[in-house]
């Protein structure tokens, strides 16, 4: 019989650490005002001095674990571009940490999408039959990325953790990860990037400016992008599970920005209401994005079992990704992050 990755598990966390608009326009030069008119972000989670991405991860796969009602996985898969040290790898230690053994465990670095690209590598490994099941957490602490004076990504990121747990199943059941299309473009590198730190830098034996230690993004020619390539990349993954974008009753979009999300949905003819969003109080947490937003989703409410989902991401690179796959019924606790943050307008009932 033909095998599948079923998610069977999904957590989320965020730490305790409240940034609000009005906070940050204390300190620069901008206001909740254009913010929230630009972005929908009204507040954000940061790490505290010494929370590492690492804490994050744990705290999102402990919950995971829990909600599939497992102590053990055969592999963990880390989506994350700020990992915790340049090297080793994020992902074994937080494996070590969450008392798994020693299972495989790696970082994948694709920044936004970081999500997608985790979870096509932990469903590739079940469906070779190489593990039976795989912890696929997305964390990103990216406010330690930031330039402290830098208003356009200083406004927009917040720090958290996500992850689900797979399982091996089959194609037909609930949760079966299905559809997958994954892209890139790296001659649009330079629009999403930290310049310093890593060997084009190092190899130059000069020291790294300070500025060039410091993401930066050139906002609007991504904004574009991301409209776009989510779009076309939902589309693929709608066409190559055999169902009507008509028919999908949640996208679970990267959470850049509540614009791109609306500008998606037009571009695809859909009510924006199918389209979960919790960037209002998650701002964008990169790779824990699309997990946070399943699980404030299904905390919420707005997230139900037999719903058909499509996950989108979209991040540097240019990288972008989706798969599809019918929401299960999963055990609780999916979200012990905080209070449900999904602001859907819930017009849409969804399915019978
Ligand atoms: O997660 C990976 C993918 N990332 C994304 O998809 C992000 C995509 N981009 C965006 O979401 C938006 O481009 C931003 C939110 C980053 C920026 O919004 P925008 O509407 O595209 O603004 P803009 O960059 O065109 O800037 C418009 C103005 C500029 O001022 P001038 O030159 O018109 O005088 C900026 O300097 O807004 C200014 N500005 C700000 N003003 C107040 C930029 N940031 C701020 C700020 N507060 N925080």
């Amino acid at each position: 019989m033909e095998r599948a990755a079923v998610v069977a598990g999904l957590g989320g966390w965020v730490p305790p650490t409240i940034v609000t608009n009005d906070q940050l326009a204390g300190v620069l030069d901008t206001s909740d005002e254009w913010i929230r008119r630009r972005t929908g972000i009204r507040e954000r989670r940061w790490v505290s001095p010494g929370q590492s991405t690492g804490d994050l991860a744990v705290e999102a796969g402990r919950r995971a674990l829990s909600s599939a009602g497992l102590e053990d996985v055969d592999a963990v898969v880390l989506a994350t571009s700020s990992p915790d040290r340049h090297c080793p790898a994020t992902a074994p230690e937080v494996a070590t940490r969450l008392g798994l053994g020693p299972v495989p465990a790696f970082d994948v670095a694709a920044v936004c999408t970081g999500f997608v690209y985790a979870l096509a590598t932990g469903a590739g490994m079940v469906a070779l039959g190489a593990a039976r099941s795989v912890l696929v957490i997305g964390a990103d602490a990216f406010s330690t990325l930031l330039a402290p004076d830098d208003r356009s990504t200083r406004v927009i990121f917040g720090d958290g953790g996500g992850a689900v747990v797979l399982r091996t199943g089959s194609p037909t059941e609930p949760g079966a990860l299905t559809g997958l299309n994954l892209g890139s473009d790296g001659s649009l590198s330079d629009l999403i990037e930290v310049p310093a730190g890593g060997s084009r830098q190092r190899s130059t034996g000069l020291p790294a400016k300070t500025e060039d230690t410091y993401f930066t993004m050139q906002g609007q020619a991504v904004y574009a992008q991301a409209v776009r390539r989510m779009a076309e990349s939902v589309k693929e993954t709608a066409r190559r599970t055999g169902w009507d974008p008509a028919e999908i009753d949640r996208f679970v979009l990267h959470q850049a920005n509540a614009r791109i999300l609306e500008a998606v949905a037009r571009r695809l003819g859909l009510p924006p209401e199918r389209f979960l969003s919790n960037i209002e109080v998650r701002g964008n947490t990169v790779a824990a994005s699309i997990p946070l937003a399943l699980a404030d989703g299904v905390a919420s409410g707005e997230l139900r079992p037999g719903h058909k989902v499509v996950l989108a991401g979209f991040g540097g690179g240019l990288t972008w990704g989706s798969m599809a796959l019918v929401w299960p019924r999963l055990a609780p606790p999916a979200t012990a992050s905080a209070e449900p943050a999904v602001a859907s307008a819930g017009a849409d009932p969804g399915p019978p």
